[in-house]
């Protein structure tokens, strides 16, 4: 693989994370690109940095203020663990992150692939960080026609990588393999040979059979659960409620929903709740999760809120429409409701 850092050094993606790579940019770039594609996090990198800039600035921050600040980013629990990880950095390590990848594995939100990122990248760790295009290139390097899901075939992979990453530039071979994944070892079958700086170490490639390896997984089937959003609106207000602390979406922001077809009548009765007009029915939207599928419609109904008690009984609050920008934070799941308000 000798080509592929001076490859990576002239065809390397500008990205923000890259210019300027401190322990918590480097950190908090990793964590968002979790679950999330480069050019989608872009955006959301920056904001955040303005936002919060230090690791101390993001432990003293307010929980609705980085939920707010990862609105849309989807997987909440990686913003929770951000924080808590910022918390322990704060008050047991001096404010300062810790450099191994033994010691980051210790913090919230922190397993071997983003542990060994941010000590490759950030602290020069001469340690593989093996991700899904890691593996890939791996796969295909070594026509390894095991299942890429197998925490055995991870293990040769990071073992085979080991015995190759480089001690003066860990970091950025570990990011020469990410880009080469990303933009040339495609996967699906659709790899740019011709373009790639390490094809004639390429075994898959040599025999012909690139587009075949690595083996597609059989994928379990989602869950599907059909709900209705409910947009009550009384006046400049719109009722929303907060998710419970634990499972998905856990204390987020929502609009009121009810599982099935709607029973309107029912669920305003039991939140206190009367209808200054009938309710209008909105259009269908989907939203996918990882091993649910929701199959949403809506209805919107003008309210007033006839009993106090039951209504906060219920966790719903009557929100400002403007706080629904500023203060609270909405999944995506709802975004096509969300505009409507
Ligand atoms: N995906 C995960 N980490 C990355 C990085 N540092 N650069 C580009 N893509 C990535």
């Amino acid at each position: 693989m000798s080509g592929l850092l001076s490859w990576y050094d002239e065809n390397r993606r500008i990205l923000p994370w890259r210019e300027d790579p401190t322990p918590y940019h480097v950190w908090l770039s990793e964590i968002m690109l979790q679950q999330t594609r480069v050019e989608a996090v872009i955006g959301y990198y920056n904001r955040f940095l303005a936002a919060l800039p230090t690791i101390r600035d993001l432990a003293l921050a307010d929980e609705d203020v980085y939920l707010k600040l990862w609105e849309g980013l989807g997987y909440y629990s990686r913003v929770r663990n951000l924080h808590r990880a910022a918390v322990m950095i704060e008050d047991d390590y001096g404010g300062v992150m810790p450099g191994k990848s033994r010691e980051l594995l210790a913090l919230p939100g922190i397993g071997p692939y983003t542990a060994a990122a941010i000590a490759s990248i950030a602290f020069g760790e001469a340690v593989p960080a093996v991700d899904g295009n890691l593996l890939r290139v791996y796969a295909r390097q070594t026509l390894c026609k095991a299942s890429l899901k197998d925490p055995k075939t991870k293990k040769e992979a990071t073992s085979w990588y080991q015995e190759r990453i480089p001690k003066d530039r860990p970091g950025a071979w570990n990011q020469a393999l990410m880009d080469l994944g990303a933009t040339i070892c495609l996967p699906n079958g659709a790899p740019h040979c011709d373009l790639c700086p390490v094809s004639d170490t390429c075994r898959a490639h040599l025999a012909g059979c690139e587009e075949s390896v690595p083996v597609p997984d059989v994928k379990k089937p989602r869950r599907v659960e059909n709900r209705t959003v409910l947009i009550l609106t009384c006046g400049e207000y719109v009722v929303l409620k907060k998710r419970p602390e634990k499972g998905l979406l856990a204390g987020l922001y929502e609009f009121p929903n009810i599982e099935g077809s709607s029973d309107l009548k029912t669920f305003l009765d039991a939140a206190g709740l009367c209808p200054v007009f009938a309710g209008i029915p909105l259009p269908a939207a989907k939203h996918v999760f990882t091993h649910i599928e929701w199959h949403m419609t809506g209805i919107q109904c003008e309210v007033r809120v006839q009993d106090t008690e039951r209504f906060e009984d219920t966790g719903c609050f009557l929100a400002g429409r403007t706080e629904l920008d500023s203060t609270y934070s909405i999944p995506s799941a709802f975004s096509s409701y969300r505009r409507l308000v």
